[in-house]
């Protein structure tokens, strides 16, 4: 049952692109349900809103929409429960905390799930998105894996980047909710791990860069250089490791590590300076020893000649022959 009509203003409206497009045609003005109001949940209600469509919007705790910093129209409604929210719905939208949450929502959705078209933006492992989108099959739903890889403000412009995963008919269900997050969208095939794990990849880089920086900004400021005068050279630093990616990614791939650009022997050298110099000014090195080890373990496998890249080699299947 809906209690409340209100709008969800449109944070932006720019005109959406995608790399990669679900084929059906997609009618304009559809009823879109969004089961979990957080602050994804409340910026893809907003993007649907914005994109001319119904929204009917639920969140476990009842929150009226003008908490939310939205105003009143009636181009969104408030069910009382996640089923009520099905109603009229050609499309569900589950965003919650996490799997054991969206799982959760999915099972009190259960009397009437059978050829719904459900798209799970909610977060989780690949594993865990597997077991929900089996989960989803078995309650007779048609099912949708979404990973957004883009904070909330990006969400329905054009910096938005989202992942989908399912089958190509459920895929081709839920354009609406493409063309209304905006930005770039990569649909992987049938397989719902591939969301996360891209998903969670991306972050693994993120947040060690993260850390990095702060270990090296910290490293630097021990000997008078402010955060400030350091930014210019960590930004010219990570500017040079997104130009090693290609190289480094050919080496996985061929398993081949000859190219003489960075020997093994002198990157350990330099590791051991920094393990070092961050004992020097009793700061905590753990980040740079982890690299510097496994550094360690590569020489002692390989000369020192070798390309630094056959540590690479630690996350790979034993080699054949
Ligand atoms: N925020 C971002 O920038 C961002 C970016 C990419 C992906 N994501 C993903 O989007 C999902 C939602 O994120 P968010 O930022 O909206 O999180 P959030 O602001 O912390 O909101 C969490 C939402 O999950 C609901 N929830 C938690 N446990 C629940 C349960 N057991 N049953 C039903 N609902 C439950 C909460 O309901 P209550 O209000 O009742 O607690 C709330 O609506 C997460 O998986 C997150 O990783 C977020």
């Amino acid at each position: 049952m809906m209690i409340m009509t209100e709008n969800l203003t449109p944070s932006t409206t720019s005109r959406p692109t995608t790399t990669t497009r679900p084929a059906t045609p997609r009618p304009a003005g559809r009823t879109i349900a969004v089961l979990g109001l957080g602050a994804m949940g409340t910026a893809i209600a907003r993007a649907l809103a914005a994109a001319g469509h119904q929204v009917v919007v639920w969140n476990r705790t009842a929150r009226p929409l003008d908490e939310l910093g939205v105003e009143r129209d009636s181009a969104v409604s408030v069910a009382d429960s996640p089923l009520a929210a099905l109603d009229d719905a050609d499309l569900v939208v589950v965003c919650v905390r996490d799997h054991t949450a969206s799982r959760g929502v999915v099972e009190q959705l259960a009397p009437a799930l059978a050829d719904r078209v459900i798209v799970n933006v909610s977060t989780g492992t690949p594993a865990e998105a597997v077991a929900s989108a089996a989960r989803a099959a078995e309650l007779g739903a048609r099912y949708v894996t979404g990973a957004v890889m883009v904070p909330t403000p990006m969400v329905g412009t054009e910096q938005c980047f989202v992942i989908y995963a399912g089958s190509a008919s459920d895929v081709g269900e839920v354009g609406a909710l493409v063309d209304a997050l905006g930005g770039t969208s990569d649909v992987v095939g049938d397989d719902h791990a591939v969301p996360p794990a891209v998903d969670l990849a991306m972050l693994d880089i993120y947040f060690a860069g993260m850390y990095a920086f702060l270990h090296a900004t910290a490293l630097a400021g021990a000997h008078g250089v402010e955060p400030g005068r350091f930014l210019p050279y960590a930004q010219g630093i990570v500017s040079t490791l997104g130009g090693t990616l290609p190289d480094l990614t050919a080496s996985v791939e061929t398993r081949s590590y000859d190219t003489g650009q960075a020997r093994l022997d002198m990157c350990l050298a330099f590791l051991e300076k920094i393990v070092a110099s961050s004992r020097e000014v009793e700061i905590d090195p753990g980040l740079a020893e982890l690299v510097r080890a496994a550094s360690a373990r590569a020489a002692t496998r390989r000369p020192g000649s070798t390309d630094w890249d056959v540590v690479a080699e630690d996350f790979l299947p034993p080699a054949v022959g």
